[in-house]
C-alpha cells in the first residue's frame, strides 16, 4: 500500500459509499476540489485502487484569523479496512503536504463520530457543535502546525520529525469535549 496524489474523480467512489451512504444521486464533487493549491491524496492498493481518500483545500478558518490554512475534506476509508491505520497514515501525509505548501493550520468540519480519531492525532476540537452533511453533528477540528513547530524548537514538548503533527492535544485551552 502506498500514499499517492490522485485526481478528484478518484475520490468520488469512496466519498459516495462512505460519506453519502452510497446514494447514487449524491453530489460527490466538493467546492474547492479544483481550486489552485487543492490536492487529493489516496492510500492505494497494489493495483492502484483507492482504499482511503482525503482532500485538502486552501481555506481560511475564523478559528485562526490571518493564518495560512488548508481545509481537510472528504476523509473516507474503505469500510472493511477502517480501524487499521489507513486513515492515520493518510492524515499524516495530508498534513505534511499542506505544511510543505505553506500551511500554518489544517482544519476540518469533523463528524462527531470521528472526533476521537482527530483528537488521537493531536487535533483540537473547538467551538460549538453544528449540523452538516445531511444533519449530522459536527465540530470544527484544528491542527495548529506553527504551535507544533514552536514546541519542537523550544524543546517544550515531544520531538516529532519535521512536518509531523503534534503528538498531544493542544494545551492552549482551546480544546473542548
Ligand atoms: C474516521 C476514519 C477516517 C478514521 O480512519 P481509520 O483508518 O478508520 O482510522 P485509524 O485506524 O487510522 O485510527 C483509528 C483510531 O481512530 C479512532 N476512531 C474514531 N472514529 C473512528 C471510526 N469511525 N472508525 C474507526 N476508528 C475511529 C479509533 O478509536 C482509533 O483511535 P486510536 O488509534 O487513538 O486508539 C475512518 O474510520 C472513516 O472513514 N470513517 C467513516 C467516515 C468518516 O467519519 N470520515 C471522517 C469525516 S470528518
Amino acid at each position: 500500500m502506498d500514499v499517492r496524489e490522485v485526481g478528484a474523480e478518484a475520490t468520488h467512489d469512496l466519498r459516495r459509499r462512505v460519506l453519502r451512504q452510497g446514494h447514487p444521486e449524491a453530489e460527490v464533487r466538493f467546492d474547492g476540489d479544483d481550486a489552485p493549491g487543492s490536492f487529493h491524496l489516496a492510500v492505494v492498493d497494489q493495483e492502484g485502487r483507492p482504499l482511503a481518500v482525503a482532500t485538502a483545500v486552501p481555506a481560511p478558518t475564523p478559528r485562526r484569523p490571518g493564518r495560512r490554512a488548508w481545509r481537510l475534506r472528504g476523509m473516507a476509508v474503505e469500510p472493511a479496512l477502517q480501524g487499521r491505520g489507513l486513515g492515520s497514515r493518510l492524515l499524516e501525509a495530508v498534513v505534511a503536504r499542506a505544511e510543505a505548501g505553506g500551511a500554518e493550520v489544517v482544519w476540518a468540519a469533523g463528524r462527531d463520530s470521528a472526533l476521537d480519531f482527530y483528537r488521537g492525532r493531536g487535533w483540537s476540537v473547538e467551538g460549538e457543535g453544528y449540523l452538516d452533511a445531511g444533519d449530522l453533528p459536527h465540530h470544527t477540528v484544528v491542527l495548529d502546525l506553527a504551535q507544533g513547530r514552536a514546541r519542537s524548537v523550544s524543546g517544550d514538548g515531544p520531538q516529532g520529525r519535521a512536518g509531523s503533527p503534534p503528538r498531544r492535544p493542544d494545551p492552549s485551552g482551546h480544546q473542548q469535549p
